[in-house]
C-alpha cells in the first residue's frame, strides 16, 4: 500500500465516521414521536370532595370545585400569566398568584392582573365513585359533571 492510498483510505474512514456521527442526531429526530399524552389523574375519591368544596389534588397543579348545587369542574391551577402555581384566595373564594399578584374567580376567570386569561377547566369523570380529571383534555369553562344519585 502507498502512503497516497493510505492517506486516501484514511480520509474517507474518517469523512464516514464523521458523517455517521452527525448523521445519527439527524436521524433519531427524524424517528422521533410525541409521547403518550399525560395520564389521566386520579383526583381521589368523590366523597372527598364535598359539595360546596374547592380542593386542590395531591401533586398536581389541579383544582375540583363541588359547587353547592352538586356540580363539579376540575380547574387548572397554574396562573395563565407565567404559570406559577396558584394558591387558594379564601376571600374572594377563588385563587390568586404569589408570582405577581394575579387574582382568578371561583369560575377562574382572571379578575386582576397582569393575568388576563381565565384558568382552563379539564376534562372529569367518575369511575366506581373515584374522579378523574385529563388535564391534557380542556373542555369549555362551564362543563360540568353532575354524579349519580349516591355519589358524593
Ligand atoms: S405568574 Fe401569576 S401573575 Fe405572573
Amino acid at each position: 500500500m502507498t502512503r497516497r492510498s493510505f492517506l486516501g483510505r484514511a480520509w474517507r474512514a474518517g469523512a464516514a465516521l464523521g458523517t455517521s456521527l452527525l448523521a445519527l442526531p439527524l436521524v433519531r429526530f427524524a424517528s422521533w414521536q410525541a409521547g403518550p399524552a399525560q395520564a389521566a389523574v386520579r383526583a381521589g375519591p368523590a366523597s372527598a370532595f364535598p359539595p360546596g368544596s374547592r380542593l386542590p389534588v395531591a401533586g398536581q397543579p389541579l383544582w375540583i370545585v363541588h359547587e353547592a348545587g352538586g356540580d363539579l369542574a376540575a380547574v387548572l391551577g397554574r396562573c395563565t400569566h407565567l404559570g406559577c402555581p396558584l394558591e387558594s384566595d379564601p376571600s374572594s373564594g377563588g385563587w390568586r398568584c404569589p408570582c405577581h399578584g394575579s387574582r382568578f374567580d371561583p369560575s377562574g376567570a382572571a379578575v386582576h392582573g397582569p393575568a388576563t386569561r381565565p384558568l382552563p377547566h379539564a376534562a372529569l369523570w367518575e369511575e366506581d365513585g373515584v374522579l378523574w380529571a385529563d388535564p391534557a383534555h380542556p373542555v369549555p369553562a362551564g362543563t360540568r359533571l353532575r354524579l349519580e344519585e349516591g355519589g358524593a
